[in-house]
């Protein structure tokens, strides 16, 4: 194997390594002498006491600083400021004013900050400074109420909308690149260069990537007037995201986006090239980090780049593969024979990596929990860089004080003045400046350009970001941190024990959680495929699962709904002859609740062993997307260990037999849900699957009875619920009933349960309904279109929670429908073996063609808005279809799909 893909092997296994074994190898590797640290620390905390008592923080900085994530108050100025520029309409103005800031105790602020700005200046922001200084020790909201009631609510609006503005504007540099360079060059007067940012990422349909990529060449065409440095470090350049120029930058669209991708972005450095301008690709959230260096090879390895050294590519220090991704950028410049420009940062994306990892439940988190981990990889990663610097020139972007002494610091040693500096525009202007002028150090400024339309969740990172206790920014205002804790020695806060961050298998306490699987990282995808493969072709032959004998009546052929030419197995169909014979010799479960929990733990556990076998099933009897398949075995692993939990604390005995009647749509999940909750309250169960899905259901009867519930406790029939269904639920042995499924069935099986069963046998039914979704104004778009697109057709929109009805506020009906069409347009509807579907077949013909004729009316009444092309599959599927109509009253029954 070539060196590169050696490096780029173990680069992909570091992602599942121990974050402190990461650490420690870092540390190993490149951590800075004791004595060298030792001045590092002496030298920062000299810098800290300068920054203290030289200079007046920022206005911005003690607003922060006061109101920060911590307070009540922060949170919803942020959400304030999140949504209320986007509002196009007076009285949701109104209504968002009141509903964020009416409720908090703006009052305890007053007087609370030691600089006499504070006060004027946090409130100078909400309401106009005259009224502030009439009366300066009511409380805010007293301020507000009766500021409404004096200068009227336009007046309130106007001054909220222009302190939110100028919250925006501490971040953005201008709206226009013509403006940007305007108000920078008093900045480029003091020596700083610009990188400059067109604000707009995570683009959701091609328009919005087609605009990104327009204003970027105008920007590249502004900045190379301006640019006539001979060397690239001295020009102005550009930073790029990538998620901005494509609508799926994602690893599981990599043929789409590397062949649709990559050509622009080759197009915008072949533009900064001419004009000898850096361009640097910044670095979004961890998922990504994998598909981007493939960008990133193809793009760079193109000859028409081949003299350019302004290629730029920013490395997050907080992830785990941070130190072996400049290993392998400096392998491909080697190879490439290509000079690069790396910005090291420590990472913008924290809280949602965290978050994510915990929801999906994975095995461990790109990146250090720690902050002191964080800040002496960035330290061993300097070093590692600066001695790089044959291919590598260095970019050290931040506003820690300590970050900075040490890669000061760090280049005397090795003796090397190839690198620069980097900070965000609203950021870190005295650190630099005091830097700048004492060690004759290059700065360059990172300059968002834009509307406030594509800043919020730039902005949205600046806050989290400017918020945290733990960040640098905020503790430097905070008096009550002393200097020397401020710029302690990150090694030294190593050893000193650390904060726990709960690991994803730990989410839910003592309950293990259901382990997940990251399908955008290579290594997992090719375990959890090379599982699922072995099964591509299995044969499954079933029949019901019974402690007494039952006869078939019939064998059902089972065909792929996503692939008819597939035929998976058979299923040998019973009829309601055997029925009263089964539930005869139904038992109740008499073991003690540890011992069921034990089963029911042990049956989680065989589920999550044989996650391939179920995928597989999952697939190709259910038409299931791999994502949706995963949840899926999730979820029901979940019911299995919540159950168990609730088995040792209940207090009532067993019902006696319960019957389980559950779905196609969850096959595992709803059907092991219904049938543990029963297990675990030591009912015996007579479980009936879906006759749509009798394989899944087959193979979960046989691991939990190999767990070690009873034969005689579950039993499973398999037939037509026409054919089973009264039998089951008119014996007089039937203690209950458990459904999932349509409400005229729920109906049925009520009245057949009325006619014949005890009045206490309970129907615990899940039926169907129309779900509606209320978008206003305040709502993000491209927030609402993921989720709307989520919501309405994963699954090929059969969920019983799946979004059937959406209402758009009037306002901004328009421009959310375009976005939603838009997404549509890029929404891949097919056979879900494939990795890059996102919605397969539905369930069956009949289900098929009851919504193509559903379709077919709607378009003849000229209500169909939208339909995306046309699928060519030999399954069930239909393209995703927007139908626009009058209100909920047009819909008589629930379309499912
Ligand atoms: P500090 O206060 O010293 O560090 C704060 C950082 O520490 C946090 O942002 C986080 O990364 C890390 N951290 C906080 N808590 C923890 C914890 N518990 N465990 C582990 N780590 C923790 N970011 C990107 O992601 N992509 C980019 O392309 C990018 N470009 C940038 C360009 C420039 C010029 C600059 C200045 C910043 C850029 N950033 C980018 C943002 C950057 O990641 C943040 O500004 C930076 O993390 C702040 O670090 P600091 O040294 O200034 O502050
Ligand atoms: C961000 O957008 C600066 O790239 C960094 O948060």
């Amino acid at each position: 194997m070539s060196e590169i893909n050696t490096i780029r092997t173990s680069l992909r296994q570091i992602l599942w390594q121990d974050e402190f074994a990461v650490l420690e190898d870092l540390i190993k590797r490149y951590a800075p002498d004791d004595a060298l640290r030792r001045k590092i620390e002496h030298d920062a905390i000299s810098l800290v006491s300068t920054l203290r008592h030289d200079s007046t923080p920022a206005l911005m900085e003690i607003f922060m600083a006061e109101y920060g994530l911590s307070t009540q108050e922060g949170v919803a100025l942020m959400c304030l400021a999140e949504a209320l520029l986007r509002v196009p309409d007076a009285h949701t103005i109104d209504d968002l004013i009141e509903d964020k800031i009416a409720p908090s105790e703006w009052g305890k602020h007053l007087g609370q900050s030691a600089s006499a700005l504070v006060n004027a200046s946090t409130w100078g922001l909400l309401l106009t400074g005259k009224v502030l200084a009439d009366e300066p020790r009511k409380s805010v909201s007293g301020y507000l109420h009766q500021a409404v009631k004096r200068l009227g609510e336009p007046v309130i609006r106007a001054a909220v909308t222009r302190a939110m503005k100028e919250l925006g504007q501490q971040f953005v540099l201008g709206e226009t690149i013509e403006s940007a360079w305007k108000r920078g060059s008093k900045m480029m007067d003091k020596g700083y260069t610009y990188s400059f940012d067109m604000l707009g990422e995570a683009a959701r349909t091609q328009e919005d990537a087609d605009a990104y990529f327009e204003a970027y060449k105008a920007a590249l065409t502004a900045i190379a007037k301006r640019a006539s440095a001979n060397d690239v470090a001295e020009n102005p350049g550009i930073s790029i995201k990538l998620s901005a120029l494509h609508p799926r930058y994602e690893s599981l669209q990599y043929r789409r986006v590397l062949s649709e991708l990559s050509p622009k972005v080759l197009e915008l450095c072949q533009l900064a090239a001419s004009a000898n301008i850096g361009l640097n690709i910044d670095a979004e959230e961890a998922d990504r980090l994998d598909l981007s260096l493939d960008v990133i090879e193809q793009v760079l390895s193109d000859h028409s780049l081949a003299s350019w050294e302004g290629f730029g590519v920013v490395v997050q220090a907080y992830g785990k593969r941070a130190s072996a991704t400049v290993d392998w950028l400096y392998q491909l410049a080697s190879d490439l024979d290509r000079k690069l420009m790396i910005r090291l940062v420590k990472g913008a994306y924290w809280d949602t990596e965290i978050k994510l990892a915990q929801v999906e439940g994975l095995s461990a988190f790109p990146l250090f929990t720690q902050k002191a981990s964080t800040d002496a990889a960035y330290i061993c990663i300097a070093k590692q860089l600066l001695s790089k610097s044959d291919r590598l020139y260095s970019q050290f972007a931040t506003h820690n004080a300590h970050t900075v002494c040490s890669v000061i610091q760090l280049a005397d040693v090795l003796n090397t003045k190839h690198y620069e500096f980097q900070r965000l525009h609203g950021m870190g202007e005295t650190l630099h400046n005091v830097v700048m002028s004492s060690h004759k150090t290059r700065c360059r400024i990172y300059a968002p350009v834009g509307s406030h339309k594509d800043l919020l969740a730039y902005l949205v990172r600046r806050l989290l970001e400017n918020g945290a206790n733990s960040s640098f920014v905020s503790q430097i205002v905070n008096q009550d941190i002393s200097a020397a804790a401020i710029a302690a020695d990150p090694f030294k806060l190593i050893e000193h024990g650390h904060t726990p961050v709960t690991p994803p298998a730990a989410l839910f306490g003592e309950r293990k959680n259901a382990q997940g699987w990251n399908l955008f990282d290579p290594i997992q995808r090719h375990v959890l495929l090379s599982m699922r493969d072995q099964f591509a072709e299995t044969n499954w032959q079933v029949a019901s699962i019974c402690s007494v004998d039952v006869a078939s009546a019939e064998t059902h052929t089972v065909v792929n709904p996503a692939d008819l030419n597939d035929t998976l197995g058979s299923a040998a169909l019973i009829d309601d002859s055997s029925i009263a014979n089964v539930i005869e010799h139904t038992q109740t479960w008499r073991a003690d609740a540890a011992q069921r929990a034990s089963s029911l733990r042990a049956a989680a556990d065989l589920y999550e062993q044989h996650t391939g076998e179920i995928v597989a099933i999952l697939q190709r009897e259910a038409g299931k997307t791999i994502r949706d398949a995963i949840a899926e075995i999730r979820e029901a692993v979940d019911f299995l260990r919540y159950y168990a939990d609730q088995s040792l604390s209940l207090e009532r005995d067993a019902r006696g037999i319960m019957v389980c009647i559950s779905p196609w749509n969850f096959p595992l999940a709803i059907f092991t849900g219904q049938i543990a909750a029963a297990l675990a309250a030591g009912n015996g169960v007579i479980a009936k699957p879906a006759e749509s899905t009798n394989i899944i259901a087959v193979r979960a009867v046989q691991w939990l009875h190999e767990a070690g519930v009873p034969a005689d406790c579950l039993q499973l029939v398999l037939g037509t619920g026409q054919a089973l269904g009264h039998s089951l639920c008119s014996h007089p042995a039937v203690a209950g009933v458990c459904f999932t499924g349509s409400t005229p069935t729920a109906q049925r099986i009520n009245q057949t349960m009325a006619a014949h069963l005890a009045p206490s046998a309970p129907l615990i039914a899940e039926t169907g309904g129309l779900n509606a979704m209320i978008v206003d104004s305040t709502a993000l778009p491209e927030q609402v279109v993921r989720d709307v697109m989520i919501s309405a057709f994963q699954s090929a929109g059969q969920r019983c929670s799946a979004l059937r009805m959406l209402y758009i506020q009037e306002d901004v009906y328009e421009q959310t429908l375009e976005m939603l069409i838009g997404a549509m347009k890029c929404w891949y509807v097919g056979d879900p073996w494939d990795l890059s579907t996102d919605a397969g077949p539905l369930i069956n013909a009949a289900a098929h063609q009851k919504i193509e004729a559903y379709i077919t009316t709607c378009r003849d009444r000229g209500q169909l808005r939208f339909q995306s092309e046309p699928v060519s599959s030999s399954g069930y599927t239909l393209p995703a279809t927007l139908i626009e109509v009058s209100g909920i009253e047009a819909l008589s029954e629930e379309i499912f799909g």
